[in-house]
């Protein structure tokens, strides 16, 4: 008999928009207007998105984040709960909820700009919010609310042997003294050649390449690559975020199986349409490892 262990406790502190997702045969240049093909709305932001991807891979997950007061806010809460998510530590904020302006093209590739709009509110932890934390077993971060909160969070998950996992997505200038308390980095190529030598600072690093998989290096110089399953593309938004939530979920396990886990996740992701409606649920990702 295989005991499965039990699902980690993992909180996610990140941000929530509502994707407005456009798709066109190719992506238009600057001055030029196309013709799209359809339109979608779908609930996103790389902290939910990698929140459901989290519980759907197994975790036992709480969100922290901000919507707004727009019609947006009741159907971004509907997506985490819908998933599992506890969202009893979301807050409702004045104004309005974050967005993003997505437009993906036939070959699946996407252009994304995000208003931060409640999430950039996401300025304070409360004591509520920082027992979360304490009491997790992964805190799980990406960089869409401000880096002043993700910063006093890890440093308070760190002293707390939370075990913390940073995806600095969209990367951009962090505080130095924020990598003391990072164990788990995970980035695209392009984010790695952007953030450069900081990483080697951080105990695991994990580093995705789209359809070519992952690479990891360890703490003891150990290094593993890993195959992405070969899929068919329609939308690649999200899958990153797929391939991280999948990865904080089966973390406990260790390097080797979360590596194959996670990019079996962040593949299936690229096969619908969306970032949280693409995310696979567990059994499916059982399934495609079953069938490699
Ligand atoms: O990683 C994909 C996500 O980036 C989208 O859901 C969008 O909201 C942006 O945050």
């Amino acid at each position: 008999m295989t005991v499965e262990p039990e699902a980690p406790a993992i909180v996610v502190l990140g941000s929530i928009n509502m994707d407005l997702v456009t798709t066109t045969a190719r992506r238009p240049v600057p001055g030029e207007t196309v013709l799209g093909s359809g339109f979608a709305m779908v609930p996103g932001g790389k902290g939910a998105n990698q929140a459901i991807a989290a519980q759907r891979a197994g975790g036992a997950v709480r969100f922290l984040g901000a919507v707004g007061d727009d019609v947006f806010a009741a159907q971004l809460r509907g997506a985490l709960t819908d998933a599992a998510v506890s969202a009893d530590r979301l807050r409702t904020v004045a104004g309005p909820s974050g967005i993003a302006t997505i437009v993906v093209d036939d070959s699946g590739e996407n252009s994304i700009i995000v208003v931060g709009g409640a999430n950039t509110r996401m300025t304070e932890l409360t004591e509520d919010d920082l027992a979360a934390i304490a009491a997790a077993d992964i805190l799980l971060c990406q960089l869409e609310i401000p880096v002043e909160t993700v910063s006093a969070a890890a440093r308070h998950a760190h002293a707390h042997d939370t075990t913390v996992l940073l995806n600095p997505s969209p990367a951009g200038p962090l505080p130095a003294c924020l990598w003391a308390d990072i164990d788990v980095a995970v980035v695209n190529s392009g984010e790695a050649q952007q953030l450069g030598a900081v990483l080697d600072a951080v105990a695991h690093l994990v580093v995705t390449r789209g359809a070519s998989g992952a690479d990891y290096r360890g703490p003891d110089g150990a290094r593993l690559s890993r195959p992405s399953p070969r899929v068919g593309v329609v939308d690649t938004t999200g899958a990153g975020d797929a391939f991280t939530g999948a990865l904080a979920a089966v973390w406990h396990r260790g390097p080797e199986w979360a590596l194959t886990w996670a990019c079996a996740a962040g593949a299936l992701a690229t096969t619908r349409l969306g970032a949280s409606s693409s995310i696979p649920a567990r059994e499916e990702i059982t399934a495609a490892l079953v069938a490699e």
